[in-house]
């Protein structure tokens, strides 16, 4: 676009914006400067369209000024050091995993340069030593895949779409939890590229402190660029997805509430209680993903599920690959994820799924899109989990300091229309908040709010405990003297973000 000066100066939002795009193209040119030049790519690129077209959530397909795609570690340090000293520091960038986040900015950045890992997606797996070792671009349904051929697997998304790296860097809620802990808690080894460009190994014996800090504490240090995870043996399970008329609801809360407390007693069983409406088909309907670890079809521990009458059940013996290949929720949605955590307590239970009926006959009403679907999930989060992370040397997540068995509520709803952005924000937070203060007035809550699933206006590094949250803010600062990871690359949830 041209502008006579005359014709600029006329028009100060348009003219901020010119000088804002030429300070990014400069962080772009600077990287072209180097061996990444064909590496780097532009918004009129196949590339580019690609990469951006790929974040799963539509809403968060910001358009960068160019898209970095590095092939190797020692290309993802260079793209750093570049960035940090181009254009006098002011350059901006994130960094993206899988590109899984709901929030628009967690992964991406409008006016900036983005780091996407995509290229850097293979799994190799060393038989003598146990260890799979994983490289931050790849999805999980991958992982599975390949592994699935030495009859071993890790712990990992319960959906094969789902990125690796983010995933493993928040936590990491998986099928086998119950048996080995989060997936965070079973990464042996990272490499990381540090803000100043070195490479490095944070494992038990060098960096130990990153080491732990990267577990829960997200993208506040550096760039992981591979994960070596120690596998479980064995990767056949029984499971699938079961559905049920929703007038079942309640029998569904009793053996979930139930579930929870017994999976002390069973270690191979996970449950996911998703009560779900479809606008397309207008049905109000509850799937669960029961799931056991070790392939036994009809465990005891799942008979309180089964003797609920269902509508479909695709129950099998299978491998993991196959069953997170069946698991998946349909891309190219505007999404918001929001979060709680709670007392395994039958009345929060009730409240959670009252609400999500009563948000669906509000948005019946309020639409102007036809096409979108409301999921409330309900999952286990039983004290047991944290006693394998303790057992493996412990995580960022601050779950030791709670003594009983928790569950997890997301709600998580999709919708075709950008015109109800605002309306389903407002239901999804506004649901929350209703049962949040709910479980408050009956003493039911917790504080504990999970980073993968959080909103961005949510603060889940805090709900970690001031303990762990200086523990992050120290090594934050010791890995990254000049806060680059703060700073020039704002995406994601931020120590720098959290109150003092
Ligand atoms: C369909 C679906 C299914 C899901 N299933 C599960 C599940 O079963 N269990 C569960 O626990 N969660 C689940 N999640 C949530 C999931 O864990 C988060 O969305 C997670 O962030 C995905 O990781 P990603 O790499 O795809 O995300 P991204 O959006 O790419 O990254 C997330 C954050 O990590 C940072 N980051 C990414 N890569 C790196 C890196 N290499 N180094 C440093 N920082 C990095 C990013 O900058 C960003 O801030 C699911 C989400 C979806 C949409
Ligand atoms: C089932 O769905 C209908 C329609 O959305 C709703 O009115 C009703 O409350 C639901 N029943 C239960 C038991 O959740
Ligand atoms: C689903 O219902 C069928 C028919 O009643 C029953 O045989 C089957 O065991 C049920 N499956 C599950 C997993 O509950
Ligand atoms: C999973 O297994 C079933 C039954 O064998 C098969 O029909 C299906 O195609 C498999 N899915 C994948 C992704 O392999
Ligand atoms: C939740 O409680 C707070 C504090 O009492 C109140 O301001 C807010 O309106 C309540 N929100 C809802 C949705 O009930």
């Amino acid at each position: 676009m041209h502008f006579t000066p005359a014709v600029a100066a006329l028009c100060i939002g348009a003219l901020s914006k010119v000088a804002h795009a030429t300070s990014s193209q400069n962080c772009c040119t600077a990287l072209e400067a180097t061996a990444l030049k064909s590496q780097v790519a532009y918004p009129n690129s196949a590339a580019y369209k690609e990469s951006i077209g790929s974040y799963w959530a539509e809403n968060v397909q910001l358009e960068p000024t160019c898209v970095l795609q590095p092939r190797t570690a020692k290309e993802v340090s260079l793209a750093v050091s570049t960035l940090v000293a181009a254009d006098g520091g002011s350059c901006k960038f994130a960094v993206r995993g899988g590109g899984h986040t709901t929030w628009a900015g967690a992964s991406n950045i409008a006016d900036g340069v983005t780091i996407d890992l995509s290229l850097m997606d293979t799994t190799t797996y060393d038989e003598k030593a146990g260890i799979a070792s994983i490289l931050p671009g790849a999805r999980w349904g991958s992982v599975y895949k390949t592994l699935a051929k030495y009859d071993v697997t890790v712990p990992g998304g319960r959906s094969g779409v789902v990125g690796v790296a983010g995933f493993l860097l928040g936590g990491g809620n998986t099928f086998h939890t119950s048996r080995v802990g989060f997936a965070c808690d079973n990464v042996e080894n990272y490499e990381v590229v540090l803000a100043d460009g070195t490479i490095i190994e944070a494992n038990r014996d060098s960096h130990a402190d990153l080491f732990k800090a990267l577990k829960g504490g997200s993208g506040n240090f550096g760039i992981v660029t591979k994960y070596d995870m120690k596998v479980i043996e064995g990767d056949k399970l029984w499971g699938g997805l079961v559905t049920y008329d929703n007038s079942t609801s309640l029998k569904h809360l009793e053996a979930g509430h139930e579930f929870i407390n017994n999976l002390e007693k069973d270690h191979d069983a996970s449950w996911i209680g998703m009560w779900e409406y479809l606008s397309v088909t207008d049905q109000n309907m509850i799937a669960n993903a029961l799931e056991y670890t070790t392939p036994v079809a009809y465990p005891p521990i799942f008979d309180s599920f089964t003797a609920i009458a269902n509508t479909s059940s695709t129950m099998r013996l299978t491998n993991l690959w196959n069953l997170t290949e069946e698991i998946t929720q349909a891309n190219g949605y505007r999404d918001v994820f929001v979060t709680a955590t709670f007392v395994n307590n039958l009345d929060v239970m009730k409240k959670t799924v009252d609400i999500h009926n009563r948000m669906i006959e509000e948005a019946r009403g309020s639409t102007k899109g036809d096409d979108y679907t409301m999921f409330t999930m309900i999952q286990p989060w039983p004290k047991l989990f944290t006693d394998h992370s303790i057992e493996k040397g412990g995580n960022m997540l601050g779950l030791d300091r709670f003594d009983e068995n928790l569950f997890q509520v997301l709600i998580d709803y999709s919708w075709k229309n950008e015109a109800d952005d605002a309306l389903f924000n407002r239901l999804a937070n506004g649901a929350l908040e209703e049962l949040v203060n709910y479980s408050k007035s009956i003493g039911a809550d917790n504080e504990f709010i999970y980073l993968n699933y959080a909103n961005n206006n949510q603060d889940p590094l805090s709900s970690y405990g001031s303990e762990n949250v200086e523990y992050i803010r120290s090594i934050a600062k010791k890995y990254d003297q000049t806060g680059v990871f703060q700073t020039q690359v704002p995406g994601g949830f931020k120590i720098s973000a959290v109150g003092q």
